[in-house]
C-alpha cells in the first residue's frame, strides 16, 4: 500500500540561476527540491514531513495501529501533514494542539479536520509536559492505543527518512557539494541528514528557526541517543531567525516575494524563507570562498503561507 508512494521518493536538485539576483560572487547555488516531494492526493504530506513520517507510518501499520496520534502547535506543518497522510493511507489522525481552540479554525487545523483529524486541545502547561508517562498514559486511557508520533515528527524513524538526503544530493550531484544549508526547527531533518551523508568534505549548515542556541546540543543529542555519527563537519547558525519561531521582519517578506519573482519558487515565512534570505546574505558577505557550491535543502512546508496570509493579508 506505501508503494504508491515511492516514485516521489527523488526529488529534483535544481540549480538557481545567481546572475538573476544582485550578488557579485562566484558561487553556485542548488536547491534540492523536496517541495516537490509528495502524492498529489496529500499535498501537504510534504518535505521533510514525508522523509519523517514515511517509515513512521510502515511501523505503525506493521504494529497493527490504526490511529495515529501527534503534537503541534496551531499552525504546525506536522499536524496537517500527519492528518494528510492519515487520510491517504486509511489511519484515523488525533491532533493534540498547544493551547486553546480558536474559532474559526485557522487554515492548518481546519485542513486537518477536513481530512478526518480530531483536534484535542492541550493548555500550554500541560502541553509542556506532553512526553510524560502521565499525560501519555492519560491520553491512550482517553483515545485507545494510538501510534504516538512526538511534535514535529523528529524520532528515531523520522531520523532513517532523512538519513536518504545525504546520498541523495551526492547521487544527484555526482560529487560531494562544499555546502549544504537547511532550515531546522527540532533538529531531527539535520540529524538524519547528517548520519546519512557519506562524504567528509561536506559542511552543512542548520538555520535555525527559532531564537536561541539550544539546536547544537539537540542535534548531538539526537545522533547520541540514535547511535548514529555524521562524517561531515556541521553548524547551527542563529542569526537569520527574525525575532523566534513564526517571527518575521518587512525584509523577510520582501525577499519570499522577490525570490518567488525571480525564481518562481515559493518560500514560506517560518522556515524556508529564513534560510534563502540567509544563504543568500551570506554569500552576499563573502562568507563563502568563492567557486563553493551550495545545495539549499527546500523542506517544503508551504501551507504557512495561508496562515501568514490568514493573518496579515496576500503574500503575492
Ligand atoms: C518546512 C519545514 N522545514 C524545516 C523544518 C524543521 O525540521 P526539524 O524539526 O526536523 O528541524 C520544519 C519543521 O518541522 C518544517 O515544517
Amino acid at each position: 500500500m506505501f508503494s504508491a508512494i515511492e516514485p516521489a521518493d527523488l526529488s529534483p536538485l535544481q540549480a538557481l540561476d545567481l546572475s538573476l539576483w544582485p550578488l557579485d560572487r562566484s558561487v553556485q547555488v542548488f536547491i534540492k527540491r523536496d517541495d516537490l516531494l509528495f502524492d498529489a492526493r496529500a499535498p501537504y504530506f510534504c518535505g521533510n514531513k514525508w522523509r519523517k513520517l514515511k517509515y513512521n507510518l510502515l511501523a505503525a501499520r506493521k504494529q497493527g495501529h490504526t490511529t495515529l496520534l501527534t503534537f503541534g502547535g496551531a499552525y504546525s506543518n506536522h499536524i496537517l501533514a500527519t492528518a494528510d497522510a492519515g487520510q491517504l493511507f486509511g489511519f484515523s489522525t488525533i491532533g493534540i494542539v498547544r493551547g486553546e481552540e480558536h474559532v474559526p479554525l485557522n487554515f492548518t487545523l481546519r485542513n486537518a479536520q477536513k481530512r478526518g483529524m480530531f483536534l484535542h486541545y492541550l493548555d500550554r502547561t500541560t502541553y509542556r509536559k506532553k512526553n510524560t508517562t502521565e499525560i501519555l498514559q492519560r491520553l491512550e486511557a482517553e483515545f485507545g492505543p494510538c501510534y504516538v508520533i512526538p511534535e514535529g515528527g523528529t524520532n528515531a524513524l523520522a531520523m532513517q527518512g532523512c538519513a536518504k538526503l545525504g546520498p541523495e544530493i551526492e547521487g544527484q550531484f555526482g560529487e560531494s557539494p562544499k555546502y549544504i544549508a537547511l532550515s531546522c526547527g527540532t533538529g531531527g531533518t539535520m540529524a538524519g541528514l547528517l548520519s546519512g551523508l557519506e562524504m567528509e568534505q561536506t559542511k552543512v549548515i542548520g538555520f535555525s528557526a527559532l531564537k536561541g542556541d539550544f539546536l547544537q546540543q539537540e542535534v548531538q543529542d539526537l545522533l547520541a541517543e540514535n547511535q548514529r555519527q555524521t562524517k561531515a563537519s556541521w553548524q547551527i547558525n542563529t542569526d537569520y531567525h527574525f525575532g523566534g519561531y513564526a517571527k518575521f521582519k518587512p525584509e523577510l517578506i520582501d525577499f519570499i516575494r522577490r525570490f518567488k519573482m525571480v525564481y518562481d519558487i515559493a518560500l514560506d515565512p517560518v522556515y524556508t524563507g529564513k534560510l534563502f534570505y540567509g544563504v543568500f546574505d551570506l554569500i552576499g558577505k563573502g562568507s563563502f570562498p568563492n567557486g563553493s557550491r551550495i545545495v539549499v535543502v527546500h523542506s517544503g512546508g508551504l501551507q504557512g503561507i495561508r496562515g501568514f496570509e490568514e493573518r496579515r493579508g496576500k503574500m503575492w
